[in-house]
């Protein structure tokens, strides 16, 4: 396939692109890291990008797309979901929106949900959660259990998320089981012994829910360490509701990624700014349980690698929309249209530690998007119109 005629076309590579809409922030780096190439074509081959130019220089096909001047952004690279869940939680958004606060506590209304629920019933939930996700540019998503607690529950939400992902993450420690209201310490036993082996053979990380009401700091790291000895990589839900030591810890393990960071200190920015760890923003729980937005602003003025994610679960965040996300971030949390949609595509990426996705330069994985719009800018600039009008998965055109 050749898609020609491409008006805007981001490649996440900077080494690529000239006669780029810079932001400021960006232009202080050198060139844009969005690699901007106007007049833009591109060659797929199987499941690869095989070239990328100009329109006039491009291989003749009988397999041509013409973009008609619209604008071609990689695949959206979704690093934090929660998908495996039955029922939703429409009374308690409700109540929310007419003043209650939000509490971690809510997750067991999903967790009984989910519990009774038949793996077909799980299935063809996440199913459709997948298909709303990829008809708005999401070619690869993160999904995490959290919704069972317990061995067969957790290990049944895995078995059914890896049939449909590599990013498979075990979250166990979500909230402490409501079997163990009283025993604390005994589910974390559980998480970090049976429930760990029986899981560990579905994911590729573990996360823990590091915040007052779920997982204290000690009980985190315990957790993490007990997935690292079993070869999962640690992700984090850090700071999400209060200051804590989730994101510190993050970095000290090492973590792919700390998810949320609403509430920093400025150590906890230093800390990130030092590590490898990527701070993960999550503006759709912002949104749905009216709190604080996180400050991207400042995460990006001291250098931390920022990725941009739905959150998408039925009760802090239902939204599988990207480009919601996007126009969120560009709002209300101070980053630029093209450091969204950067934090969004390549910046998942680097949540999920890969280099295959979120970019299109040959040898990258086919995943793109060809958005209703002549740039990526519309994405913010035009909130809520559904731009994304055709994308391709692994070099298929698949909506
Ligand atoms: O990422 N923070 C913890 N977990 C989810 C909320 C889950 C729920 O409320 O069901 C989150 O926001
Ligand atoms: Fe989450």
């Amino acid at each position: 396939t050749v898609i020609t005629n491409i008006a805007s076309l981001v490649t996440n590579d900077p080494s690529l692109g000239w006669g780029s809409p810079r932001s400021s922030t960006f232009e202080s780096g050198g060139g844009s890291p969005l690699g901007l190439i106007q007049d833009a074509a591109v060659v797929i081959e199987g499941d690869r990008i095989a070239w990328i130019g100009e329109t006039s220089k491009a291989p003749a096909t009988d397999n041509r797309v013409d973009a008609g001047g619209r604008a071609v952004i990689p695949g959206f690279v979704d690093s934090h979901s929660h998908l495996v869940f039955a029922g939703d939680r429409t009374a308690e958004f409700n109540a929310r929106m007419s003043g209650q606060p939000y509490a971690a506590g809510g997750i067991r209304t999903t967790v009984a949900a989910t519990r009774a629920a038949t793996d077909e019933a799980l299935e063809a939930n996440l199913t459709r959660y997948l298909r709303e996700a990829l008809r708005q540019g999401t070619t690869t998503f993160e999904t995490k259990s959290g919704y069972g607690l317990t061995v067969e529950d957790e290990a049944r939400a895995l078995r059914i998320a890896a049939a449909h992902t590599d990013e498979v993450t075990y979250l166990g420690a979500h909230i402490v089981s409501p079997d163990y209201a009283d025993d604390p310490a005994g589910y974390v036993d559980l998480v970090t012994g049976p429930m760990l082996d029986a899981c560990a053979p579905y994911a590729r990380w573990i996360d823990v829910f590091c915040e007052k009401g779920a997982f204290d700091g000690d009980q985190a790291r315990a957790i993490l360490t007990a997935g690292k000895a079993r070869g999962l990589h640690p992700r984090i839900h850090a700071n999400q509701l209060t200051y804590g030591p989730g994101v510190q810890l993050a970095v000290e393990l090492d973590a792919a990624s700390a998810d949320h960071c609403t509430h920093l200190t400025q150590q906890d920015v230093d800390a990130l700014a030092s590590g490898d760890t990527v701070a993960t923003l999550l503006p759709g729980a912002e949104f749905s349980t009216r709190a604080e937005w996180p400050d991207a602003r400042r995460l990006l003025d001291a250098g931390v690698t920022v990725a941009l994610s739905t959150d998408c679960n039925p009760g802090s965040s239902f939204t599988s929309s990207v480009p919601f996300c996007i126009a969120l971030a560009v709002r209300d949390m101070g980053m630029t249209p093209d450091e969204a949609l950067w934090s969004a595509t390549a910046g998942g990426a680097a949540a999920l530690r890969r280099t295959d996705i979120g970019r299109l330069t040959p040898g990258a994985r086919a995943d793109l998007a060809l958005l209703d719009a002549p740039s990526h800018v519309h994405l913010a600039y035009r909130p809520g119109v559904p731009l994304v009008s055709a994308v391709w998965r692994r070099g298929e055109r698949v909506a």
